[in-house]
Parts: structure tokens; C-alpha cells; sequence
């Protein structure tokens, strides 16, 4: 039988209510803990981040929380200024960047802001997922420039309307919020390459000096690594730097069949 409900061990239940801090301008917190050591099921903490004594944004209240309040919370960022992609996490039910999501946007006043990892991830501790198949994904795609002509003397060189091609793609920080929102990725995620592999696919397909450009659609070529993209675009709606990989992914389909002909 067909089970819809997560299995006991995976359900998140309520956590610790940790102490309000003095002050006038509260943000109550909801996070999501788990800890592989302890063996206990998830669960939801509560904090209490005080406003006027951090930055505005998601990440500066968890940095808060960890210098102030609970120093094992456990999250990943590095450059806080959206260009590293390693914060991304599950904010308000909707996968963005925590470094660049204001704590007071999309939420109603007196509202708890929940915080989850990404979803349909393993998680390896608290709000950090575990990005491995991620990764693999990206390394299929062999992204980096690939030439069987003499290296030239100077640079490998571009026109301005050829490096005009590359724009809405080369931007993407790999921070995962668009193949962890796909539903096609859910289910599909060791076969699909999903959406941000997709669109550093065709960052590379799209680069005039790439003279791989036949590998790679081969590579392509199977009846999941992109044609399991239904074109429901909920990767566009996710992408924190305003990118739309579901566009780059049937730019890519479409350069696949004219090639046949
Ligand atoms: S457009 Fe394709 S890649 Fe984007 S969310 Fe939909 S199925 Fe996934
Ligand atoms: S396309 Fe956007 S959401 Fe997807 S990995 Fe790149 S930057 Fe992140
Ligand atoms: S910390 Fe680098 S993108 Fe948020």
C-alpha cells in the first residue's frame, strides 16, 4: 500500500522554546533542528531574534541566534552578499537565499518566520542538505571550456554579441534553490539532472568559444537527464538571482531536435 505520510522517525515535532531577549523588536524564529548523533526525530526550536541588535536580513537573525542564543545551530553561508550560494535554505515556504531575504518580507506582522533546509534533500545536520548527487550532477556536465583548436597566444577570444548569448546564465551561483523546488527533481533526482545542472549545461552549449558543443547534447540525449522537465517552471519562480532555467532547459531541447534535421 501506497504510504503518503512520512515515516515516524522523519516527522518534525515541536522543539525547545528558547528565552525572549529584552527588547522592543522581537522576530520569533522557527527552525529546524536535527542532529544525526542524538538519534531523535526532528524538530521545530523556537527563538526570539532581537532586531535592533543584528541586520535585517534571514541570515544575520541565525547568526544571531548562534552567537546569542544557541551556538549548535548549525547552517552554511560564506560572502552574505548573494553571490556564494551557499546559504539557500526554505524561508517562509519559499527556497531563497538567507543572506538576501529581509526577516520582515512576506510575513505577516507577529507571524513566526519558519526556516527549513532545502527540501527533498537529506539533511546533514540542522539547516545544512547534503549536497552530493548535487554536485555529481554538476560535475556530468563537465563545466569548464573544452577546445581541440591550438591554444592561442592571447586569450580565447569573443565578440560582444556572442557574449551577449551567455547572459541569464552564467550568473547562476549554484545554490540549488531551482532543482530543489522542482517536482520533476523530487522524484527523478538521480536520473533528471534538474535545473540548475541544466542551465550550466547550457551556459557551456552557448559559449562560442566551447568547441564541445556535439558532446555535450549527446550527453544529453536520455530519456531523463532533461526530458524529464515538464516546463512547470517553479525554478524560475525560485531562483533568488532572477534567472529562468526552465527557458535555458527548452532553448536546449529545441537546439537538440534541430540537430537531427
Ligand atoms: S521547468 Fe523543468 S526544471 Fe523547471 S521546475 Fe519545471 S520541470 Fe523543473
Ligand atoms: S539557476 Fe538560480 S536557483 Fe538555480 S542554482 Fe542557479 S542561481 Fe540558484
Ligand atoms: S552567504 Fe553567500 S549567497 Fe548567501
Amino acid at each position: 500500500m501506497v504510504e503518503f505520510r512520512l515515516p515516524k522517525s522523519s516527522r518534525i515535532e515541536q522543539g525547545r522554546l528558547w528565552p525572549k531577549p529584552g527588547g522592543t523588536s522581537l522576530r520569533e524564529f522557527h527552525v529546524y533542528r536535527w542532529n544525526p548523533d542524538d538519534g531523535r526525530n526532528p524538530r521545530l526550536d523556537t527563538y526570539f531574534v532581537d532586531q535592533t541588535d543584528c541586520g535585517p536580513m534571514v541570515l544575520d537573525g541565525l547568526i544571531w541566534i548562534k552567537n546569542n542564543v544557541d551556538s549548535t545551530l548549525t547552517f552554511r553561508r560564506s560572502c552574505r552578499e548573494g553571490v556564494c550560494g551557499s546559504c539557500s535554505m526554505n524561508i517562509a515556504g519559499q527556497n531563497t537565499l538567507a543572506c538576501t531575504k529581509s526577516m520582515n518580507e512576506d510575513i505577516q506582522e507577529g507571524e513566526p518566520l519558519r526556516v527549513l533546509p532545502l527540501p527533498h534533500q537529506p539533511v546533514v545536520k540542522d539547516l545544512v542538505p547534503d549536497l552530493t548527487n548535487f554536485y555529481a550532477q554538476l560535475a556530468l556536465i563537465e563545466p569548464w571550456l573544452q577546445t581541440a583548436s591550438p591554444t592561442p597566444q592571447k586569450e580565447w577570444r569573443q565578440s560582444h554579441e556572442d557574449r551577449a548569448k551567455l547572459d541569464g546564465l552564467y550568473e547562476c551561483i549554484l545554490c540549488a534553490c531551482c532543482s530543489t523546488s522542482c517536482p520533476s527533481y523530487w522524484w527523478n533526482s538521480e536520473r533528471f539532472l534538474g535545473p540548475a545542472a541544466l542551465i550550466q549545461a547550457a551556459r557551456w552549449i552557448n559559449d562560442s568559444r566551447d568547441e564541445a558543443t556535439g558532446d555535450r547534447l549527446d550527453m544529453l540525449e536520455d530519456p531523463f537527464r532533461i526530458y524529464r522537465c515538464h516546463t512547470i517552471l517553479n525554478c524560475a519562480k525560485a531562483c533568488p538571482k532572477g534567472l529562468n532555467p526552465g527557458e535555458a532547459i527548452s532553448a536546449l531541447r529545441l537546439k537538440m531536435v534541430e540537430r537531427k534535421f
